[in-house]
């Protein structure tokens, strides 16, 4: 080991304020974080009451997915009011609460936009089904008229996301069939219009209510599906059973043979009209003080497309799914970071790491996965190619310490610092995920990585619930990852974890320059950043380790001057 390959950083902050360049940035999913009332669903002061944890965990930030008024067709993500708490997480007080004791523990607060649908319990929506075609509260909607001698047969062929159709025919006031609208995610989750100005104009006015409550920025939900491709052409994948399969959408564009991929491009994702609406936002956020920040929850590939959303006047952020779906193999994880560190650095923007979330099979399980899955599919019983546990949560370990030692800004999903696995074996009957029952179980779908969290072994629901409610069965065994068995205990993931951001922190691993160093084996990365060596070991045999260098973290116990397979190491 030792000779320099190559070398590739971050852009550097050009003021000290710009946090996010480097934030850990921790997602909290709060039906599944900690639940004050008792109810079974986590809510806004069941995060106060543990936050608390997080700062002694070391995150600098917290990004809550949605907690807004909403029926909770799909967790939330169905929004009936954007401007208030739904009952089941709080009140708007309970947010101010949450909020200034965040920022008490020095934690910025993200809060989830969601702008690309409504519930269609929303007023917005329920005032366009009253008001009937060629209304103003239509136009604001995505409204058609259907094909067909008598308009029974949807505008176009457009599937949604989570399976079935993009379209639902509404009933019109004379009680006949009527007009079809889009829903490129569940029927209950309408498509705005944003060609329509009054749309900005309300998402304009959502973003300054929170902004003026404080929160730090905003993640951006389906941020490369506002725009769709006027006339709303019919399109089918170009390789049958896209990512998503079935020939449904996928929540990330079909691969295209060109960069631009105009010819095959899904006529809803990555348009470029889309980048408009960001650059409005951005003023907007650069008219506040402090130092606020967007980040995109955007699909979209190759990596220099991505790099789009967050130009100068655009985005701050944009998730790296790119880097998240790598599989865990040596070759292909140096190109996805030198990839990243390049297109992004190419605008000026960090880059972002990402290995776990709320919509994808929790990384101590994904890793070990011996036969392919496709995102959003999740995984069950009769899934082929299950993981081994042990196997899952050494890769995930030595995954994370491999992520958190890049230069950017890392993503945590909750549990992960706990090793917790995806939950494989929920009851059908349990499962909500509108992925599930619109696919009627055909896939299993998102529920397994949002089992709530276990904070104490022997308390009811661990901890998650004083009385042991839990909106997802916890399954048996959980205790054993619960917070309470892990804290202050040597090598457990939880300390693991600490251990990593306390260290990145002290020698500033966000914005550092990262240099690629020559290994023996092309299963081992090595590179240097900030005085740290960083080794990695993604092969199935034993790597020698540099004589006399000190170790500092090891993923795995090690035994000798050799570096196991699946493990990852910072040395000096
Ligand atoms: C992406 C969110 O992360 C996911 O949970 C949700 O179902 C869809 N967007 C629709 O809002």
């Amino acid at each position: 080991m030792a000779t320099e390959t190559s070398t590739r950083s971050t852009t550097s902050a050009t003021t000290g304020s710009e946090w996010w360049r480097t934030a850990v940035i921790y997602q909290i999913y709060p039906r599944s974080f900690a639940d004050a009332s008792g109810d079974g669903i986590g809510d806004l002061p069941g995060i106060t009451g543990r936050l608390s944890s997080l700062a002694e965990l070391g995150v600098d930030a917290i990004w809550l997915s949605p907690f807004y008024t909403s029926p909770q067709n799909d967790a939330g993500y169905d929004v009936a009011d954007y401007c208030d708490v739904d009952p089941l997480f709080g009140t708007l007080d309970d947010f101010d609460r949450m909020l200034e004791t965040a920022h008490s523990h020095g934690i910025r607060v993200i809060v989830d936009l969601v702008p690309n649908h409504s519930s269609d319990q929303h007023r917005w929506f329920q005032a366009a089904l009253a008001a009937g075609p060629g209304s103003e509260e239509r136009d604001r909607y995505t409204f058609r008229d259907g094909r067909g001698e008598n308009g029974e047969l949807p505008p176009n062929n457009w599937q949604s996301v989570f399976g079935g159709s993009a379209w639902s025919r509404v009933t019109e006031a004379d009680g006949e069939p009527g007009q079809w609208y889009l829903h490129l995610f569940d029927s209950s989750q309408p498509d705005f219009n944003w060609d329509n100005r009054w749309v900005h104009e309300q998402f304009l006015d959502v973003l300054r209510f929170w902004l003026d409550r404080g929160v730090d920025g905003f993640r951006v939900d389906v941020a490369h599906g506002l725009i769709k491709v006027e006339g709303l052409p019919d399109w089918a994948p170009p390789v049958e059973g896209g990512s998503m399969g079935g020939g449904s959408a996928s929540l990330e564009p079909e691969i295209s043979a060109e960069p631009e991929g105009a010819a095959t491009l899904p006529p809803y994702w990555a348009q470029e009209g889309v980048h408009e609406i960001y650059r409005e936002w951005r003023e907007l956020l650069d008219s506040y003080d402090g130092d606020r920040a967007l980040c995109a929850e955007a699909w979209v590939d190759p990596l220099p497309k991505l790099a789009k959303w967050v130009r100068p006047d655009e985005m701050h952020q944009a998730f790296n799914f790119v880097y998240l779906e790598t599989p865990w193999k040596a070759s292909a994880l140096r190109t996805v970071i030198d990839d990243s560190l390049d297109a992004f650095g190419e605008v000026g923007a960090p880059s972002t790491w990402v290995l776990s979330n709320h919509d994808v099979v929790r990384h101590a399980s994904r890793l070990a996965l011996t036969a392919d899955n496709l995102q959003g599919h999740g995984i069950g019983p009769k899934t082929k190619g299950l993981p081994d546990p042990v196997v899952g949560l050494r890769r995930a370990r030595a995954a994370t310490a491999l992520m958190l030692a890049l230069p950017g800004s890392a993503y945590l999903y909750q549990g992960e610092e706990l090793g917790l696995p995806e939950v494989i074996d929920l009851p059908d009957e349990a499962r909500q995920d509108p992925t599930f029952l619109r696919t009627n179980g055909e896939r299993y779908g998102r529920d397994g990585c949002r089992v709530p969290i276990p904070w104490e072994a022997e308390a009811p629901a661990c901890g998650f619930s004083e009385t042991g409610e839990s909106w997802l069965p916890q399954p048996a065994g959980w205790g054993a990852f619960a917070r309470s068995e892990q804290r202050g205990v040597d090598g457990s993931t939880l300390e693991l974890y600490r251990q990593m951001l306390a260290l990145r922190a002290e020698h500033g691993l966000g914005l550092s320059t990262l240099k690629w160093l020559q290994t023996e084996s092309d299963d081992v990365l090595a590179f240097t950043t900030a005085g740290i060596t960083v080794m990695a070991n993604i092969g199935t045999t034993d790597a020698a380790l540099p004589s006399g260098a000190s170790i500092i973290l090891a993923s795995a116990p090690l035994d000798g001057d050799v570096l196991p397979p699946d493990t990852t190491v910072w040395l000096r």
